[in-house]
């Protein structure tokens, strides 16, 4: 049995005892079982139901498939889309997907200021090392690449969960390119294949992911069952040209925005059906009409419906009722977040765009410097720094739009209150 074999057993059978004895504790003291809030308001939090979503699963898993069973290197797919939408948590699915239908560990990267490329390559050598079947750290291993920091999964090996990484004192440095190389060759003893996710892309500079997309573009050819996925903010599709490498621009763009009436619904209600207290239609559509389908609304307008339903064994219109202000309150302070860190010009910018917004769909810098009585020319600047921030992005239609959906609303009632 190996070492990673062993820390799970242990660390499931410790879970195991944990729930067991919480359970026991309650028919000891003779209080009704907790009912956790099945809601997830947060950013990077899976969600107990994940709906809708179905182009870019199928797309991720048609990548799987012809990476795995045809011998082909897929195009890397791009999921962009404003704050909240559910970028991470998509990636999370496909991960998923990867490790239950082919077996696949996923090597996750959140990209920051700086140093992608590092920390891509760190976290390759790990997966390499557990395709290896050796033990990364741990005493008499020398100096391997330690088990403390970030995650890669490993489900391939049996392990079926996340393993810490960091870098650690390493081996000699080597390129991206070889790191890859030699991490696929492994893979390959091993019959198995690499999911890479890099999020929050935008973050990175030109320089490296030029380098990136030269050593996937260098790849192909190699025909490894090896699958990239990428999220990033609206404002990566604006790097497209000299910004962006040419093997990224030809990636497969996905764009996420709100979720369509149907999937909203299930987002909304599916955690509560799950968790033994259905909530009725009419509260369900209550709830939906102050979220608009934005899925970290749905979290939120949850995790308030649930709360006030506490003791009953539904979620009743009138408890939808009592939680709206509380939901109001929760995302206001999203939209005063964005708001507090914009200077007296860029909220001049921000209440214009939220004007023009209400009616036209998709308002250029032209249309809202006109709403301030000035020329384009010389707000453009305020325009710029406001994307820079990653309050407002262009969308693939050009429009201006705020990245957080809801906020043009807000805005707009905010400043005429
Ligand atoms: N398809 C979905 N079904 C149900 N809930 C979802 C779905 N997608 C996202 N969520 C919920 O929405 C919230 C935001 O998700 P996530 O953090 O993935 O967004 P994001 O686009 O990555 O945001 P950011 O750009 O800030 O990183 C989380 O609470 C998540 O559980
Ligand atoms: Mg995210």
């Amino acid at each position: 049995m190996s070492c990673y074999t062993v820390l799970y057993v242990a660390f499931f059978a410790i879970r195991v005892r944990i729930c067991y004895t919480r359970y026991t504790s309650h028919m000891d003291t003779g209080h009704p079982a907790r009912q956790p809030n099945p809601y997830r308001p947060g950013f990077n939090q899976a969600p107990l139901v994940f709906a809708g979503r179905t182009d870019v699963l199928d797309a991720a898993n048609e990548a799987l498939e012809v990476a795995a069973f045809d011998g082909r290197t897929p195009r890397p797919l791009i999921l962009v889309g404003p704050r909240g939408v559910g970028k991470t948590v998509t990636l999370g699915e496909i991960s998923r997907a990867a490790a239950e239908q082919h077996s696949w560990p996923t090597v996750h990267v959140e990209a920051k200021r700086s140093d992608l490329v590092g920390e891509l390559t760190t976290r390759l050598r790990a997966a390499r090392a557990l395709f290896d079947g050796t033990t990364p750290g741990g005493p008499g291993t020398g100096r391997r690449t330690r088990l403390t920091g970030a995650r890669i999964q490993a489900s391939v090996l049996g392990i079926g969960g996340g393993v810490e990484v960091s870098r650690g004192e390493d081996s000699s440095p080597q390129s991206l390119g070889d790191t890859l190389r030699s991490t696929m060759t492994a893979a390959a003893a091993r019959g198995s294949g690499l999911l890479v996710t890099l999020d929050e892309l935008q973050n990175s500079t030109p320089a490296e992911m030029h380098e990136l997309g030269g050593v996937l573009q260098e790849t192909v050819p190699e025909n490894w069952p090896l699958v990239f996925a990428v999220a990033a903010l609206p404002s990566l599709r604006g790097k497209r040209g000299s910004q962006l490498p040419t093997y990224l621009e030809r990636a497969e763009w996905h764009p996420l925005e709100s979720l369509p009436v149907h999937d909203a619904r299930e987002a909304l209600t599916g955690p509560a059906g799950q968790s033994g207290r259905p909530m009725d239609p009419d509260a369900a559509d209550l709830l939906l009409t102050r979220t608009g389908g934005y899925p970290y609304a749905i979290q939120v307008a949850g995790h308030f419906a649930w709360r006030a339903s506490h003791g009953s064994d539904r979620i009743t219109a009138g408890h939808a009722g009592d939680a709206l202000p509380r939901i109001t309150a929760d995302l206001e302070q999203l939209f005063l977040g964005r708001w507090e860190d914009a200077s007296g010009r860029e909220r001049e910018y921000l209440t214009a765009l939220a004007a023009v917004q209400s009616t036209v769909r998709e308002p250029n810098g032209g249309q809202v410097a006109q709403a301030m009585g000035e020329e384009t020319r010389k707000v453009s600047y305020l325009r710029d720094r406001l994307i820079k921030k990653g309050t407002i992005y262009r969308s693939g239609a050009g429009g201006l739009h705020f990245i957080t959906p809801g906020m043009g609303t807000w805005v707009r009632r905010h400043t005429t209150g």
